[in-house]
């Protein structure tokens, strides 16, 4: 498996992302604090740039003990949200909350001495 530089940490805002093109994929990486998450910037519903999509928390029914609805709150999960159709994923485990088979592909990312890279299967 090649290992290849992308760029370094401090270039990607804690809670961003950067999308880098390595090799024939455009891969998405995500910050949070000192680590890292990397998957391609293919969307398993058709295709699009899902890596390129808004990140939200996820979004959470309230529901009281005689289950009627209290109304929405935002959860701790972080989604991303397709910009083409709208299907998320969590951006933990790249899986879509309804159906978790659907999923995004992750891609082996490090970070050594401030330094990102990435590793593509050969
Ligand atoms: S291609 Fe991503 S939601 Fe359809």
């Amino acid at each position: 498996m090649d290992e290849i530089s992308v760029g370094r940490l401090a270039d990607i805002p804690d809670g961003d992302y950067r999308i880098f093109a390595v090799e024939q994929l455009e891969v998405g990486i995500f910050r949070t604090g000192s680590k890292v998450l990397a998957y391609e910037n293919v969307c398993p519903h058709a295709g699009g740039p899902v890596c390129q999509g808004k990140i939200f928390n996820k979004v959470e029914e309230i529901i009281t003990s005689d289950k009627k609805s209290a109304g929405l709150r935002f959860g701790k999960a972080r989604h991303i949200v397709c910009p083409w159709h709208g299907y998320e994923y969590d951006l933990a485990t790249g899986c879509h909350p309804g159906d978790p088979s659907l999923r995004l592909t992750p891609v082996k990312v490090a970070v050594r001495n401030g330094q990102i890279y990435v590793s593509m299967p050969e």
